[in-house]
């Protein structure tokens, strides 16, 4: 998947620079990494979920566009649950969804994914976490960048229910997470999620949302 989407919306600004909700959790599968994650090599089934395509730049402060940068993120699946030994919920795991993902940007900074739309999840120290996927980014010669990606504007997948956007809403307002960041911060990383238009040529039903993501340069 090279093509990406020409956007005039621009919907957040710029993610920060400050860490996420933790690094990134290692990879113990076999499965492979790429930035389709709603097929897994080898197996038939697609994953799960709702489809959402994630386009973004990754530039620096001034803007400028930062090409040949990794892009790497990690969620969890339609239901909620991580591939992943610390996650003991009993969400039921898709394996046929990637759970893992890497992109690398353009000469013009952008890069794309396409995923499923994550589930909330009770956290484990109490509280539910809206839909977020992780996010890394590594280029050689800038620091690494970790951040996440949160939504706005979609029903989403909670324990079984389906969810509205004006709870997504008030879930994102109550998120520990969030709320520890500042209204610019939280600003920058909540997208909002909009239906595909059939000339964009991805697949029906599809959701898509933008991220841009600033990194520093090193000093
Ligand atoms: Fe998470």
């Amino acid at each position: 998947m090279n093509n990406v989407i020409p956007f005039s919306q621009r919907d957040n600004p710029p993610s920060p620079t400050v860490p996420g909700d933790g690094g990134p959790i290692p990879d113990l599968t076999r499965i492979d990494k790429n930035s389709d994650l709603t097929f897994v090599n080898g197996r038939p089934e697609a994953a799960i979920g709702t489809v959402l395509y994630v386009f973004g730049r990754v530039v620096e402060a001034q803007g400028a566009p930062v090409p040949a940068a990794r892009v790497e993120v990690w969620q969890a699946c339609y239901s909620g649950k991580y591939m992943h030994p610390d996650d003991r919920s009993a969400y039921p795991l898709d394996l046929h969804f990637q759970y893992w993902g890497v992109a690398t940007t353009g000469d013009d900074g952008q890069y794309a994914l396409k995923t499923i739309l994550p589930g909330a999840y009770r956290a484990a120290g109490g509280g539910v976490r809206p839909p977020h996927i992780h996010f890394t980014v590594k280029k050689a010669g800038l620091p690494t960048i970790s951040t996440d990606l949160y939504f706005d504007g979609t029903e989403f997948h909670f324990e079984g229910k389906t969810y509205d956007a004006a709870t997504l809403r008030q879930w994102n307002v109550e998120d520990r997470e969030l709320l520890a960041l500042s209204p610019l911060e939280r600003e920058q990383r909540v997208a909002r999620v909009r239906l595909a238009a059939p000339e964009m040529g991805l697949d029906d039903g599809a959701r898509y949302c933008r991220f841009d993501i600033a990194v520093s340069s090193a000093s």
